[in-house]
């Protein structure tokens, strides 16, 4: 589990010497573990615990907030009224920033087809070569600092500070490259993208959090069992320039297609092009059988997250970027629905390339799911509802010809209960 150690910086306590913590914990009267608690979460002790924790930093509670990095609205409101001042006394960290840009090494290309690009490298090395508002939509899954060991042998565990600032130096360069009515998607753990999405609220405009109903990790006592990713949603500008998501099937059993609720009367009011898209995503199954898996070890994600993020987001012809590259999903889904796309990956490719040597296999895969959408029953499911005597869009509408086609929000609403 990623941690911080900006506590223990703040109060001069070394986190390798367990002697020194032991000596603040007799001092203060705080026991270590709770210590080691503020530390490793960087959270601002509180109640009985602030002012002996203030006596061993040797500072102010607004000191110990700055050095935390933990700022109430009232301290920012503080720094804003200093802007000039403040931005003075940090001028030194641009030449920093200048510096990484003189290191920077060009990436290489690697695959190009008619659409697309592959560059392998770092993806801040490739967007900083990229032009200022050239990309429509941006999707994003990072690593999540789990300490996962990757085939490009990043480091998967830094400090979350660490961590934080790498998300927001990458995604600085996607904000630049993004176009205005672009569209930006972030895939990552809860926890990140609660901290990250208040730094790109100050930046683009927040559409969603689309929670993306899979499980993925075991059962942790105490803790509510692990069961959405998260995919924030923010576009360019205050709105996104396209914007069509695809409908989906009504849920039926899946043995005998009949219904799993009770619409009662409200039958022939039901959308025949299918249910409106939520931000609640509960029909994405986890990459998990060795057939369809491009890439051994965990990360990739399901075509159909990214042939839905595309649809909703692009129009054909549009481009469509990806800063971490893994088994290729983003390309692959862009390439098969005619959109152009930019991709790169710092470690190894070889599971992309040989992917876009097999794409038949994954055209069937996205045409199979497509074939599923914009229609309340599918084709499929229509015949045997209809073999089975369950109602179909036609009966319905057959029985009581006066039923018309409206409003059939109040329907889509039962149907997501
Ligand atoms: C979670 S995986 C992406 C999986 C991908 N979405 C898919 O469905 O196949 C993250 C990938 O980012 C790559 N990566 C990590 N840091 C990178 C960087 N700075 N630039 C480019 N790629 C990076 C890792 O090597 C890893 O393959």
């Amino acid at each position: 589990m990623s941690v911080s150690d900006l506590f223990f910086r703040a109060l001069g306590i070394d986190p390798g010497d367990r002697r020194q913590l032991t000596a603040a914990a007799k001092r203060s009267g705080i026991p270590v573990a709770r210590l080691r608690y503020y530390n490793d979460a960087n959270i601002l002790p509180s109640g009985e615990d602030l002012a002996p924790v203030l006596d061993l930093a040797g500072s102010s509670e607004l000191e110990l907030m700055l050095a935390m990095g933990r700022l109430d609205r009232e301290t920012l409101g503080a720094i804003q009224a200093h802007a000039g001042r403040i931005a003075d006394l940090l001028e030194g960290r641009k030449s920093s920033q200048a510096t990484a840009q003189e290191q920077a090494q060009a990436p290489q290309l690697v695959l190009e087809t008619d659409l697309g690009r592959l560059y392998r490298g770092d993806c801040i090395d490739l967007m900083r070569v990229q032009n200022s508002d050239s990309v429509d939509t941006i999707f994003a899954d990072p690593p999540f600092n789990l300490n996962k060991l990757y085939p490009s042998s990043i480091n998967d565990n830094l400090k979350t500070e660490r961590y934080l600032d790498w998300c927001e130096a990458w995604l600085s360069e996607c904000i630049r490259i993004l176009k205005p009515g672009g569209a930006l998607f972030l895939w990552n753990l809860p926890r990140w993208n609660a901290e990250i999405a208040a730094f790109l609220s100050g930046r683009l405009t927040f559409v969603h959090w689309i929670a993306v109903d899979i499980k993925y990790s075991l059962p942790i006592q105490g803790r509510l069992y692990p069961s959405h990713y998260s995919l924030l949603y923010f576009v360019k500008g205050p709105q996104a320039r396209v914007f069509h998501p695809d409908r989906l099937p009504m849920q039926v059993c899946p043995h005998c297609a009949g219904d799993l609720r009770d619409y009662g009367g409200y039958k022939a009011k039901m959308n025949p092009k299918g249910v409106n898209l939520t931000d609640v995503w509960w029909d994405i199954a986890p990459v998990r059988h060795a057939k369809y898996k491009r890439r051994n070890g965990a990360n990739e994600l399901p075509l159909k997250v990214l042939d839905r993020v595309i649809e909703l987001s692009t129009d054909e012809g549009d481009l469509v970027f990806d800063p971490f590259g893994g088994a290729g999903t983003t390309y692959m889904a862009a390439e098969l629905k005619r959109r152009h796309w930019l991709g790169v990956e710092i470690g190894p490719m070889d599971d992309i390339v040989r992917r876009f040597a097999d794409i038949e296999q994954d055209r069937k895969v996205l045409n199979a799911q497509r074939g599923l959408l914009n229609a309340l029953f599918p084709e499929s499911v229509r015949r045997i509802r209809e073999r089975n005597g369950w109602w179909t869009c036609e009966s319905v509408r057959e029985k009581d010809p006066t039923e018309k086609q409206q409003s059939f929000t109040f329907l889509e609403g039962l149907e997501r209960r």
